[in-house]
Parts: C-alpha cells; sequence; structure tokens
C-alpha cells in the first residue's frame, strides 16, 4: 500500500489555496484540512460572545470549549462548530478580518495549532494556512508555497464573494486583502513565510488544473519515493 504523507500548502489570501487544496486531496484520496477555518470559527465564537479580544484568558477558553468538525456534504466541506453549521458565516468579510486579528495571539495560537496537530495526525492530508510548514507540519513530506500579485488575489475573492451575495467593492476588497497580508507576514507568532524546503508556485497566470496537475504529480513523485510504511 501507498504511504500517506502530509502535503502543506502555505499562501497569502486569494492565492488559490483552498481550491487546489480541495481538488489535490480528492485526486490523492486523502483528507483536506483547512487550518484557517479554525481561526474563522474562533473569530465568530468571540463575536458571538462579545469578547474582548485583547482579553487572552478569554478567548483561550473559546478556543477550548470549540468542538470544530468538517464534513464532506457532496462537493462541499461544511463547518461545524458545537454541532451548529458554521460554513457560510465564517466567511463573511468582518470575521476574515477578525479572524487575522485574532490568529496574532499566542493563547489562540497555542490551541488552535494543537487541534490542527489532532485532525492531520494519522497522515493521508493535505493541510491549507500559513503556517503549516513552517510550524503546524514542519515535518511535512512536502510543502508547497501558493502565491499570486496581490491584484489577482483580490479579483479573485471578490468574484467569490459575489457569487456568494455577499456584496463589497472591488477596490475594498484588494485593499483589505493587502492589509490582512501586511497582518499575516508581519505578525510575531508565525508569520506567513516560505519554508526552507518549500515549492514556490505563482498562480497569478496559471488555471486551477494546471496547479493542481502540477501539485498532483509532485505528491506521486514524493510518495513513491518514500517507500512503503
Ligand atoms: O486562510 P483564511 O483566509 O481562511 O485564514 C483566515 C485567517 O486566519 C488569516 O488571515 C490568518 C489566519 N491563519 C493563520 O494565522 N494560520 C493559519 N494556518 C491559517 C490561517
Amino acid at each position: 500500500m501507498a504511504r500517506r504523507i502530509v502535503i502543506a500548502i502555505d499562501g497569502p489570501s486569494g492565492s488559490g489555496k483552498s481550491t487546489v487544496g480541495r481538488r489535490l486531496a480528492e485526486r490523492l484520496g486523502y483528507r483536506y484540512l483547512d487550518t484557517g477555518a479554525t481561526y474563522r470559527v474562533a473569530a465568530l465564537r468571540a463575536e458571538e460572545l462579545s469578547i474582548d479580544i485583547d482579553d487572552e484568558d478569554k478567548l483561550a477558553r473559546v478556543c477550548s470549549d470549540m468542538e470544530i468538525l468538517f464534513v464532506q456534504d457532496g462537493n462541499e466541506i461544511k463547518t461545524f462548530c458545537n454541532g451548529k453549521d458554521v460554513s457560510e458565516a465564517i466567511r463573511k468579510p468582518e470575521i476574515s478580518s477578525l479572524a487575522s486579528e485574532i490568529s496574532t495571539k499566542k493563547a489562540v495560537r497555542d490551541i488552535l495549532v494543537e487541534m490542527q496537530r489532532r485532525m492531520g495526525a494519522e497522515g493521508g492530508v493535505v493541510a491549507e494556512g500559513r503556517d503549516i510548514g513552517t510550524v503546524v507540519f514542519s515535518g511535512a513530506e512536502l510543502k508547497f508555497f501558493l502565491d499570486a500579485t496581490p491584484e489577482e488575489r483580490g479579483k479573485r475573492r471578490f468574484n467569490e464573494l459575489m457569487e456568494k451575495g455577499i456584496r463589497v467593492s472591488l477596490e475594498e476588497t484588494i485593499a483589505e486583502m493587502r492589509r490582512r497580508d501586511q497582518r499575516d507576514r508581519r505578525r510575531e507568532l508565525a508569520p506567513l513565510r516560505k519554508a526552507e524546503d518549500t515549492l514556490v508556485i505563482d498562480s497569478t497566470h496559471m488555471t486551477i488544473d494546471e496547479v493542481v496537475e502540477k501539485m498532483f504529480k509532485e505528491a506521486r513523485r514524493r510518495i513513491s519515493q518514500g517507500g512503503d510504511c
């Protein structure tokens, strides 16, 4: 039987990580782990409970009390928190921004990183986020860093939100993307950066299929290199 490795995909928002990560996982018969969703759920809970985001003790309690489940539903992966479907609520722009803010807090990261490690512990997983190859699964057998220009990423996010019926302006989406990027790259804890052994893919001029194909070939090569386990 082929061994089941851990594949890390890091990169800024809008680089296409989620779409390609999901498709890559499907082609390999792997699970897909969206670590950004865990920060989004924490942000949603903090908002619902009106937690002051500078109160790390309360934030830690909120994170410890969350039971997050990812459930495949047809072509979609639904996110549940404590039994409630939060898939749509966590994608709202204000939650994106709040997730980026609370992800700078040590108490939050300590708990969520542990949760993510448990979710991927058995291998056979494509995990996507900002610090997967550098922190969460620093020993991952295969690491990608997916990038694209801020304008292209802003356009993609804008189209995604419009499709979901969330009305925003293109300019504001690009501006918000840049703000979030800066925070994610400049924060003290586990900032977005390239792991040394990562393969960088710039998706600005590539289709989703092309990116998935490139990753799939790399994954097959890496899986066959390692022998059985
Ligand atoms: O990937 P995303 O846009 O759903 O992530 C939302 C926020 O969560 C992002 O702005 C930064 C944070 N995040 C993180 O700090 N580490 C991760 N591994 C994933 C996301």
